[in-house]
């Protein structure tokens, strides 16, 4: 919204601090800005052009190439409403729809690795991670395995080793826990998965990240839920953010992508902005040069 159009602070209203109340604030000068205040110069905005070509396969690919794959890199990708929300009831797919799932698939097969929270692998019901024929193709074409391996965070490991994400994975899965994890639900965990010790009290991501590198895991696709985003926010490990916006208002209630102690302002810097009938898909990356 353009500031001061429309918006009661633009009449003497409200006034927004930049970065106020924010930890990334704390100690700093905290400027005042008030809404309806001339910017000059003033900022350009610019109406997105509709309409451009359709985009399939390798075109479509292109858009998401990693930047270096000899380097690591962490992209998220979250489906979130309108309003926010990152669940209907409990459950990413009632904001997903089949642009979201065709892009989600197409992320999926770019990765070295699929990262997810033990949260969400248990409430999602995770199945393997397994490529269909055509994105199999394009992965062995590119000198890649035919699958990426899923890769999961669980403190607890309260993960049944059975369960088909791990027993009928075609990669072996890995799940990256900590010394403080129980040592029978790791004996049992070790049939089907390789079970990645890194820190003690919880999983130290960064140590965990260069582990996965050391495997040859390189490109990781982070899946969620809110509370893993929320520590590799912290942690600054997030490259990349593919944020689907649903064309939905879900209300109150569902929690946002993210989760947990607050953490720094992190800058992101645009990269891509797409759509398919009325859902958006926007591809922040990390900014270069960081405040
Ligand atoms: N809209 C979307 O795109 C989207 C995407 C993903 C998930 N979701 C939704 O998010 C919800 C799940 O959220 P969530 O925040 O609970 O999920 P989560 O972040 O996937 O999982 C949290 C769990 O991950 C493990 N974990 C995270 N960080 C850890 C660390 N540093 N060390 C050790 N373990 C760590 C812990 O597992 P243990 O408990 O095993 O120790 C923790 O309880 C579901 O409703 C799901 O539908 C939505």
């Amino acid at each position: 919204m353009a500031a001061g159009v429309g918006h009661p602070a633009a009449a003497g209203g409200p006034t927004r601090r930049a970065g106020g109340g924010h930890p990334a604030a704390a100690g700093a000068p905290v400027p005042r800005l008030a809404y309806g205040t001339a910017v000059s110069p003033p900022p350009t905005l610019r109406a997105l052009a509709a309409g451009g070509p359709p985009l399939h396969g390798d075109a479509l690919a292109a858009l998401y190439d990693v930047p270096d794959r000899g380097t690591s890199w962490l992209r998220v990708n979250f489906v979130a409403s309108l309003d926010g929300a990152v669940d209907v009831a409990g459950y990413s797919a009632g904001l997903s729809d089949p642009a979201d799932r065709h892009l989600f698939g197409l992320l999926r097969m770019m990765a070295d690795a699929v990262l997810v929270g033990a949260g969400t692998l248990r409430v999602e019901d995770y199945g393997p991670v397994r490529m269909g024929e055509q994105h199999r193709r394009w992965r062995l074409a590119r000198g890649l395995p035919a699958h990426p391996t899923l890769v999961v965070v669980s403190r607890s490991l309260d993960l049944d080793p059975r369960r088909p994400s791990f027993a009928d994975a075609p990669v072996r899965p890995v799940v990256l826990t900590c010394t403080a994890a129980p040592a029978d639900r790791r004996e049992a965990l070790a049939a089907t998965t390789d079970v990645v010790t890194a820190g003690d009290e919880a999983t130290d991501l960064a140590l965990a990240l260069r582990l996965l590198r050391e495997r040859g895991l390189r490109h990781i696709l982070c899946e969620g839920g809110p509370h893993l985003l929320g520590e590799l926010t912290a942690a600054d490990l997030v490259d990349e953010v593919c944020l689907t916006v649903a064309p939905l208002l879900a209300g109150p209630g569902a929690g946002r992508i993210t989760a947990g102690p607050p953490s720094p302002l992190r800058r992101m810097v645009l990269d891509r902005v797409l759509t398919a009938g009325d859902t958006l898909f926007l591809r922040y990356r990390r900014a270069r040069d960081r405040p």
